[in-house]
């Protein structure tokens, strides 16, 4: 859905050939439809469950089958739950410890070889704010620690690739306006329509932030851009 879909559209104006995922197939079509229509060339494969390991090593190498080869890999897909750290259960926290870190370490498990023989890539993982500070709207603790592992994972991926001409980098958005935090902006006295209006540069970001940063990352321009975390925010974390 948000930044997802805009990687998508965004990559493929580019140049790129895009191969996305979801557990969603309607969501998955209507983002083929949406490319497509741009002039873009786009597949996907749906319903795919990152966070199941067989499911997504399937999709990536008929990924790299079709196309021939995989140069990038954006781990953006998430699915936390969130709340206050009394009620939050071991359910909670190992369905977001599976749909938001076992997810991305799957996908680039299952792509390393793929980047290995096209001699080299680029992995892109995304993290969050919430990975190096606390609680913004609500508590997230899982979610915190599950990003903080992203971020982390990140640095070992780089030092594992880097022979292979490997790069890796963490991406870690402030509130990002998407379909899943639409309900943050639903009034005036919202707490993400509060943030916005506290926010350093007077707006939250939207998932066009965040996609030009990955597609910059992907580039041959950020070709010395390795094992960074690179916080995408406004500067609301910092300055407020
Ligand atoms: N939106 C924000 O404010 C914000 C802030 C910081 C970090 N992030 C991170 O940015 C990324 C994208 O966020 P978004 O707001 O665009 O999310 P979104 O909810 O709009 O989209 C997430 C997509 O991932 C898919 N997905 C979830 N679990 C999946 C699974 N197991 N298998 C396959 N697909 C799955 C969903 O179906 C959805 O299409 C996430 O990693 C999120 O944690 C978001």
């Amino acid at each position: 859905m948000g930044m997802g879909r805009a990687a998508a559209l965004l990559f493929a104006q580019e140049g790129a050939k895009v191969v996305g995922c979801d557990l969603n197939r309607e969501k998955a079509d209507e983002t083929v439809r949406m490319v497509r229509e741009a002039g873009g060339e786009m597949i996907s494969t749906a319903p795919v469950d990152l966070s199941n390991y067989a499911q997504t090593a399937a999709w990536i190498d008929a990924a790299a089958q079709h196309y021939g080869g995989i140069d990038v890999l954006f781990n953006n897909a998430s699915s936390p739950r969130v709340g206050p750290f009394v009620d939050l259960t071991l359910d909670d926290w190992h369905y977001t410890m599976r749909n938001e870190l076992d997810l991305v370490f799957y996908a680039s498990k299952a792509v390393w070889q793929h980047l290995i023989d096209r001699g080299g890539g680029v992995i892109i993982n995304t993290s969050s704010i919430s990975a190096v500070r606390g609680a913004a709207f609500f508590q997230q603790a899982a979610h915190g620690a599950a990003k903080g592992g992203v971020m982390s994972f990140t640095n070992h991926l780089a030092a594992a690739g880097g022979p292979h001409k490997i790069r890796a980098n963490a991406i870690l958005p402030g509130l990002t306006r998407t379909p899943s935090t639409e309900f943050l902006f639903a009034t005036p006295d919202s707490p993400g329509s509060k943030m916005a209006a506290a926010h350093p540069l007077g707006r939250p970001g939207y998932a066009e932030d965040i996609a030009k940063l990955a597609l910059f990352l992907a580039s041959d321009d950020a070709w010395y851009i390795n094992a960074a975390a690179i916080p995408i925010d406004g500067g609301q974390a910092t300055i407020e």
